[in-house]
């Protein structure tokens, strides 16, 4: 390996050339070690609490102190929701604790039945599959549909599990949300495969951006493709009734492929993939991980009060927004470059992996529990601390970690390095190209 620690990534070790794997890890743990000494390994921090606003962590000389904690994408806060854990006990008192089968020879019980026909009825929509997490609806999903024969084309946002799901298949990236690269692709590629599926997310997670969802439905209409599309940010947090992306652009129909999770919104854990009818059944048969796997815990059937919830209380909504824009235009009256965020995610932007786990522990050191992100996850120049707020988050909270990071920035000078000004004249030059 040529890198040195300070600048390395898990991404580093994953596949190094003459090392077995006994000794990859023995390098890794050197790796954690050098990041330790200098406080910088805040990965798998253990916190005390569930997902709350705010949480205690174990950490040495730190008993006690309670962090704000924006690292959960619990948005509306249903992880905690009174009606949702009830769901949670009463299902369990009668149907146990497991599924102890997978769905084709005995684990499709009458809850995983509700909540498979709630979850496509919330999309206007057919039918649904239901998966073990959100990351394999999207990787099964895309290994059962795409062969040899096939092409995704895929915004270079998309999710990790929807990369792993295409690689049975041919492979095509466009640069996020480029919509004249994505044609140029659909042009090149006419009439030379069985399936073209254009892959993208409603709100990219890293980014914390929109997918423009208009041109990528007209774009497949013109040249022939099929559109699927990850909203597991979006949903519970965008569009007038929560639906995500799809009801912003109110497009429901035309989205060939709907997949999600219900570890974010809706507070519980499992994916799910709405579609027609014939297609959900063939997934149901086809897609390996769903069809040799065991189906959801009872405990799931929270889901079914979760979704009906986006409805009965939109409260939540109002709360999560007034939060989102009381931190964001906070960071950027501080002078902090937040990317182009339009959902609950907000990025700040470092541009530096040793300067983005300097930032993290002393936002740690200012009672604030927030994320590093480095690469793989997105390119190493655009590290960055990732922020998830909740609608359960008060303003007082969000004051405070503004404070901090008044504070980290009075120590690293964050909004004053060469770096982040020349990425902040990129972004505007960016702005006045689209006007
Ligand atoms: C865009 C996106 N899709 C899918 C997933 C995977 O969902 P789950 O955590 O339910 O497996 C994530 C998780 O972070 C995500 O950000």
């Amino acid at each position: 390996m040529n890198i040195p620690f300070e600048k390395a990534s898990f991404k580093d070790f994953e596949d190094i050339r003459g090392l077995d794997p006994y000794q990859q890890a023995e390098l890794f743990a050197q790796y954690i070690d050098n990041w330790s000494s200098r406080g910088h390994w805040n990965y798998r921090q253990e916190s005390l609490n569930g997902c709350m606003p705010e949480v205690g962590l174990n950490l040495p000389g730190k008993s006690g102190k309670k962090f704000v904690a924006l690292v959960f994408n619990d948005y509306l806060g249903f992880t905690q929701h009174p009606a949702v854990k009830a769901a949670a006990i009463a299902a369990i008192e009668r149907y146990g604790v497991g599924a102890a089968a997978s769905p084709a020879i005995g684990g499709h019980v009458s809850y995983h039945k509700e909540i498979e026909d709630k979850i496509a009825g919330f999309f206007h929509r057919d039918a649904a599959a239901l998966f073990t997490t959100g990351y394999t609806a999207n990787s099964a999903t895309m290994q059962a549909l795409l062969k040899k024969e096939d092409l995704a084309i895929l915004d270079m946002g998309v999710h990790a599990s929807m990369y792993e799901g295409c690689q049975l298949t041919n492979v095509k990236t466009f640069p996020h949300n480029h919509m004249e690269k994505l044609e140029r692709i659909l042009k090149d590629t006419k009439d030379m495969y069985r399936t073209r599926m254009i892959i993208v997310d409603g709100v990219y997670s890293q980014p914390a951006d929109i997918c423009k969802l208009d041109e990528v439905v007209k774009l497949a209409r013109q040249y022939g493709a099929y559109v699927a599309m990850d909203d597991a940010h979006g949903v519970g947090v965008i569009g007038e009734t929560g639906r995500g992306v799809i009801e912003l652009y109110n497009l429901y129909k035309e989205v060939d492929i709907i997949t999600g999770t219900f570890s974010k919104t809706f507070g519980h854990i499992g994916g799910y993939v709405v579609a027609n009818t014939e297609l959900i059944n063939y997934l149901k048969f086809q897609a390996r991980q769903h069809i040799f796997s065991v189906t959801a815990t009872p405990a799931s059937a929270c889901i079914l009060k979760s979704i009906d919830l986006i409805d009965e209380e939109p409260q939540w909504r109002t709360k999560l927004w007034q939060n989102i824009n009381h931190l964001k235009n906070g960071l950027d009256s501080l002078g902090f470059d937040t990317g182009n965020t339009q959902s609950a995610i907000i990025p700040v932007m470092t541009g530096d992996p040793a300067l983005n786990a300097e930032a993290c522990r002393l936002l740690l050191e200012a009672g604030v529990y927030a994320n590093q992100i480095g690469y793989p996850a997105v390119p190493r120049k655009s590290a960055r601390i990732r922020m998830s707020i909740m609608a359960t988050h008060t303003i007082e909270q969000m004051d405070r970690v503004l404070n901090a990071w008044a504070w980290v920035d009075d120590k690293l000078h964050i909004t004053k390095n060469e770096q982040f000004n020349y990425r902040k004249k990129e972004k505007q030059q960016q702005l006045e190209q689209q006007d």
